[in-house]
């Protein structure tokens, strides 16, 4: 939550600087700001709304060429979307500007302190008493911007990534991390601070991770990188290797929609190099020693959101694999309950951007009771990988839409192929029963490939459909976890009311929601297999259609009984049961999309969201 750049080096910062909130606007859209230095002094500029509200009063108002800067695009926490409340805060004196991303928790006393000592606060935020306190704390520390970060941010309590220039060392720029992220792109002449790599990718594939509680300062020609107490430390370098096109848009009107169609691909990168000639899984990346994946007696599936639903497919298929239990569990309630883990679990921490705060917290307190974690993730250099005992990336590329798709599909790979790992380490599997299993998920880039070139008449429905005020999914068995995904992309992008349910709960309540017209998506599971949920989800289908609803089944080709119980059938190809999410998710993105469209909502940058959550 909120996108941060900064930049020293010999280009306009300016705009380097708006060119990177561009790229991190997906972080949050409800203000914008930018700081550059210029002939001795800061000048500011900053707008409550989208990036394009600064980017016209840049127009109006133009900042004077300088070569060092920071800018911010917010997801409002303390304070409502307005200008004041806008970053870059000031101190007093004018002489400091800071940017932040994450809570200061302790801002309320800090705030006292300071109106105490009689300093005037502008805003309602949090962020703008470390400008004052830099700029106190300045004098003291023989004007070293670097010594006062250290003082000041021993001060802070809470989450927070910070960036500041200070016109009197105008050739610097001063970051600190705490629990929010921030890297670092090594540039020739020019260098970089930013919440992710997106900011300056097109600029430098050379990037720094900074650990935790450590403070950053920037030259156009150095990076030097201390802890809290000024201890010198060494940044682990790391490569960006994204294709720069990816973070456009590439003909398509959306990032979503560019994101949907990037889903075969993603997949497929996301299983390439994983398996040995001879058919065995090879997770290289897997640092933990196998004999971890052979002794652990559960596996805890940590995550939020659409990952969190990757987690819930995951748990079908590692308990079918492996007969280890898996529980999965919200990561925002994880840490509160008091979970039974410990050093026989492995907890599985699954996040795109890595920097999802509650998922953060939940996997060090799982690392706290002793358990051995992993990290599914598609962000290399951010918090959550950092952390784990082993990582496994996912190849999604970057995700840039708010509302995520390609990374659920290469979640539930990632998720997969450690399920595959555990039963090869255990022997729960036979190498064949493997290599079938690897086949299937082979062919899921060209099945995924086919449900994107039949989903056009799922645009249609969706227009059908615009005016319904509620939207329920039902799901058996792995078809569940895509219900709730379906619901959740619905709600976030449309607005409406929508919810996810198993098929068989239904009767246990939700039924009642159920009234003449009411749109009930329902993701049939296979007639092949185990045909008895077929059956079951029919029926259930039936207590729905008595009571007025209109049914949209997500079908596999060939199940010709569900057109006799749908108002319309939404096909997919013929698939194992436990590949089905792969393909009948697909079409639930595209209604979602389609539906926003229609609305005329932002589907890129919904209401309220923020793609990268860092906060609790
Ligand atoms: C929904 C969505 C969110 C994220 C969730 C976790 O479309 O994008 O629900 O899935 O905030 O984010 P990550 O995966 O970055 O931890």
């Amino acid at each position: 939550m909120c996108g941060i750049v900064g930049y020293v080096g010999q280009k306009q910062a300016l705009e380097v600087v708006v060119a990177g909130l561009r790229r991190l606007e997906y972080r949050g859209y409800d203000s914008a700001g930018v700081a550059v230095i210029a002939d001795g002094h800061l000048e500011t500029r900053k707008k409550a709304g989208k990036l394009t509200n600064l980017e016209t009063l840049l127009g109006e108002d133009p900042l004077p060429n300088s070569t060092t800067g920071i800018g911010h695009t917010r997801w409002a926490t303390h304070g409502g979307p307005t200008d004041s409340n806008a970053h870059p805060h000031v101190s007093e004196d004018g002489r400091i500007a800071v940017i932040h991303n994450g809570i200061i928790e302790n801002f309320a006393v800090l705030r006292e302190e300071l109106t105490a000592a009689g300093v005037t606060l502008t805003s309602e935020t949090d962020t703008e008493v470390v400008a004052h306190m830099l700029a106190r704390a300045l004098p003291a520390v023989g004007d070293s911007l670097q010594v006062a970060m250290q003082a000041v941010c021993s001060q802070l309590e809470g989450a927070f990534t910070l960036v500041v220039i200070d016109p009197s060392q105008p050739d610097i720029v001063v970051g600190a991390r705490r629990n929010s992220p921030l890297v670092v792109g090594v540039g020739d002449g020019e260098n970089f601070l930013a919440s992710d790599v997106a900011a300056f990718f097109e600029h430098t594939r050379n990037a720094l991770e900074l650990g935790q509680d450590q403070i950053v300062t920037l030259t156009a020609e150095s990076v030097t990188v201390t802890d809290f107490s000024g201890n010198p430390v060494t940044p682990r370098a790391f490569t960006v290797d994204w294709d720069a096109s990816a973070a456009e848009k590439g003909g398509f009107d959306l990032f979503m929609l560019k994101e949907i169609s990037e889903q075969p691909k993603a997949v497929a990168d996301s299983l390439r190099g994983r398996t040995s000639p001879q058919g065995r899984i090879q997770l290289d990346e897997l640092t933990l020693d196998e004999s971890v994946f052979r002794d652990i007696t559960k596996v805890v599936v940590v995550a939020c959101g659409t990952a969190a639903h990757a987690g819930m497919v995951a748990k079908y298929a590692i308990e079918h694999w492996t007969r280890l239990p898996v529980d999965v569990e919200l990561a925002s309630e994880f840490r509160y309950r008091d979970p039974v883990v410990g050093p026989d679990s492995l907890v599985i921490a699954i996040s795109q951007s890595g920097e999802t705060m509650d998922t953060l917290m939940a996997l060090r307190h799982a690392a706290a009771q002793g358990a051995r974690t992993l990290a599914i993730c598609n962000t290399v250099g951010s918090t959550i990988p950092r952390e784990s005992d082993a990582v496994l990336y996912t190849y999604a590329g970057p995700e840039i839409a708010v509302a995520s798709t390609k990374a659920f599909l290469t979640q539930i790979i990632a998720a997969y192929l450690v399920g595959l790992f555990l039963a090869q380490a255990r022997g729960a599997l036979t190498e064949e029963e493997i290599r079938g299993i690897l086949q299937d998920l082979n062919d899921m880039p060209q099945k995924v490939d086919l449900v994107l070139d039949t989903v056009e008449p799922v645009r249609a429905l969706a227009q059908q459909l615009s005016t319904a005020t509620s939207v329920l999914f039902l799901g058996r068995h792995v078809g569940y976890p895509v219900a709730l995904e379906g619901a959740l992309k619905l709600k976030e992008l449309a607005y409406m009311h929508a919810e996810g349910f198993p098929a068989g709960e239904l009767k246990h309540g939700p039924i009642a929601l159920i009234e003449d017209g009411v749109p009930v998506v329902v993701v049939v599971p296979s007639p092949r297999g185990r045909a008895v949920l077929h059956d079951k989800i029919i029926s259930n289908i039936q207590e729905v259609r008595a009571r007025g609803a209109v049914i949209i089944a997500v079908a596999e080709e060939g199940d010709e009984v569900i057109t006799g119980f749908a108002d319309h059938v939404i096909r997919v190809p013929e698939v194992p049961p436990l590949m089905q999410p792969l393909v009948s998710t697909v079409p639930l993105q595209v209604f979602a999309c389609e539906m926003a469209t229609v609305k005329g909502h932002d589907v890129d940058q919904p209401r309220n969201l923020a793609k990268s959550v860092t906060v609790e």
